[in-house]
């Protein structure tokens, strides 16, 4: 039997939050695609960044609400009309997430640091203006910046500290973004990854790309800093020689 997921008859709306497009579609059905290894993986804290409508963050919560355990579900938005509608659209579909205010996750590092096993992102990804980054209203759903990544580029470290050793991240990219460009940055901190979606519309090239720690990136990237360190510190003690031999004809 197919996994449930929301019902766009149930998603709750306000002009200034961002109702669900081909961007949230392709999400949601990433994550049902790949809800068996979700349930195999038994996340106990699921957190969706900038939930708007509420689609993805409900569905989520009917993918994985059948079980016998229930994972704690928080949501994020930058915009507090946002929370409003999410509330509505997870009350509608009779699950349950804490809602938080915020931009990104500020002010909950210290509560969730480690402790994130399923982290899903629809980010504001649309190349733009900068100065368009972050206004009010709706346009801060799509308002990406430069190549679209000035958000990716905030969510991915905080993603890299909220996640627990366990942790998967699904994100939502765009051509432009650069995805596997992503995936290698993401290896440099020791992240396996996988495009599990890839979708072309009239407008744009989505891919949806899942990261997951991995213990041999893990390795490769800390060996990668060591030598990165030790070749410092190798020019470093080269200067000092260098310097020591000028005092020393001086
Ligand atoms: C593309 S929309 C996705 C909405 C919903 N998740 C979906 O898939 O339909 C991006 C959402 O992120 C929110 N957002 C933008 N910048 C944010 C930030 N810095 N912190 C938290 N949320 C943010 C926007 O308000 C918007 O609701």
């Amino acid at each position: 039997m197919p996994h449930k997921i929301a019902q766009i008859r149930l998603i709750s709306s306000h002009p200034e939050v961002y109702e669900p497009c081909d961007d949230s579609f392709a999400l949601v059905d990433a994550l049902q695609a790949d809800c068996k290894n979700l349930i195999g993986h038994r996340p106990n804290i699921c957190l969706e960044i900038g939930s708007g409508s509420g689609y993805v963050i409900a569905s989520l919560a009917l993918l994985l609400g059948g079980e016998a355990w229930r994972p704690y579900f928080l949501a994020t938005d930058i915009n507090p009309h946002a929370l409003k509608v999410t509330s509505e659209t997870l009350k509608a579909h009779g699950v349950h997430a804490e809602l938080i205010n915020t931009n990104i996750a500020s002010g909950l590092e210290a509560r969730l640091a480690g402790l994130v096993d399923v982290m899903v992102v629809n980010p504001p990804y649309v190349p733009t203006p900068e100065e368009e980054v972050g206004c009010e209203g709706i346009t801060s759903a799509w308002a990406g910046g430069e190549n679209g990544r000035t958000v990716i580029d905030k969510i991915l470290p905080v993603a890299d500290k909220l996640l627990s050793d366990k942790g998967w991240l699904y994100i939502v990219t765009l051509t432009a973004n650069n995805p596997s460009g992503l995936c290698i940055e993401m290896k440099k901190k020791g992240y396996e990854s996988r495009i599990v979606l890839q979708r072309s519309t009239e407008e744009e090239s989505l891919h949806i790309i899942k990261f997951w720690r991995d213990p041999e990136a893990l390795l490769e990237a800390n060996e990668a800093k060591m030598s990165n360190k030790a070749g410092n510190g190798n020019a470093i003690g080269s200067l000092l020689s260098q310097l020591s031999h000028v005092f020393m004809e001086k």
